[in-house]
């Protein structure tokens, strides 16, 4: 009887182990979905392709990454929550994106802050760039890393040079409140859309204008909709790269590091692209003659600033002086 009872109870522990065999087994690798908003040929969709490709590279078999790009999955305004209940593993909104999570990357969005993307890469890589990565982490999210677009243009209907040129004029803004009171600021009229409505929107003049980047203007064919565009490189835009920290946590310590280290070797090739194609697709729009681009003079240029900067005493509050100050000593 006890011999029994001792074989039935081995082969009870042998199909378990069995069992547990065939679940890991049939589990497969683990799958990324990384959505997106904007167009492949663009530093975001290169980076995210980049970062297919070296990790299938790096842990084959044990990680595939599928990456969705223009919308197709989520928008930015949706992308976070779907993120949180384990629908999509990475994403890389603007940081312009944040508002529901944290106050303080509103930072990047205050109005001429930064004089050039080396500057950006300078706070970034300090305590107070590095800090803002884990502020989202009290609402289940990581921050994994930044990844750079480049300074924003003013794109518009009629053309814009002072200040007063923008007044009533309505411009897409992101959901971003500094945005918003940035367009105020000038007396125009912000409003928040998601990305992928923006073009439809100049297309059909439901909007005068929008500020972007040179390769999310060309991308997204901005400029086929709108005659003028101001090099006013007056904002910043930039992503994070984000993940839910229960899927982070959830990984292997093998895993979790080759994951971070194909995302750091891809944000470096996404900034080369960045970069370039600032200079590339700013090209190609002038070559295209689609859209004049109006260059400032020093005087028109000082009056956007002097009308647009007191937002940053408006946001000083929920942002933090010492960001601030940080953010301005990466200027020098
Ligand atoms: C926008 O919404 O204008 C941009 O944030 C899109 C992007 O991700 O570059």
């Amino acid at each position: 009887m006890m011999k029994k009872c001792r074989l039935l109870v081995l082969s009870l522990i042998a199909a378990v182990a069995l069992m547990g065999f065939a679940t890991i087994a049939s589990a497969g690798p683990i799958v990324i979905k990384f959505s997106h908003v904007v167009a492949e040929n663009t530093p975001k969709g290169q980076m995210a392709n980049k970062f297919k490709e070296l990790i299938e590279k790096r842990l084959p078999g044990k990680v595939v990454v599928e990456v969705f790009p223009n919308s197709q999955l989520f928008g930015d305004n949706k992308v976070l929550e779907a993120m949180l209940l384990g629908d999509v593993q990475l994403a890389a909104p603007s940081l312009s994106k944040f508002k529901k999570y944290t106050k303080s990357l509103q930072l990047y969005d205050l109005p001429f802050l930064f004089k050039d993307m080396a500057a950006v890469s300078t706070f970034q890589n300090g305590p107070f760039g590095q800090k803002m990565l884990m502020s989202l982490k009290s609402k289940g999210l990581i921050g994994l890393g930044y990844l750079h677009n480049g300074l924003k243009q003013l794109s518009s209907s009629s053309p814009l040079r002072v200040p007063a040129d923008a007044s009533k004029k309505k411009f897409r803004i992101m959901s971003s409140d500094v945005l918003a009171a940035q367009f105020e600021a000038v007396d125009a009229m912000p409003l928040k859309k998601p990305f992928s409505e923006v073009f439809t929107l100049l297309q059909t003049k439901a909007i005068d204008g929008q500020e972007n980047t040179w390769s999310n203007i060309y991308s997204k064919k901005f400029f086929e909709v709108q005659p003028y565009i101001t090099e006013s490189n007056h904002g910043l835009l930039d992503y994070m790269i984000v993940t839910s920290a229960e899927f982070w946590m959830g990984l292997s310590d093998e895993l979790r590091a080759g994951i971070k280290t194909s995302l750091d070797e891809a944000i470096v090739f996404g900034n080369t692209v960045a970069a370039q194609k600032s200079v590339d697709d700013r090209q190609k729009i002038i070559d295209s003659k689609r859209s004049e681009i109006i260059q400032l003079t020093d005087a028109q240029r000082l009056q956007w600033i002097e009308k647009m900067k007191p937002v940053w005493k408006q946001f000083e509050g929920q942002i933090g002086k010492d960001y601030i100050a940080a953010a301005i000593a990466a200027n020098k």
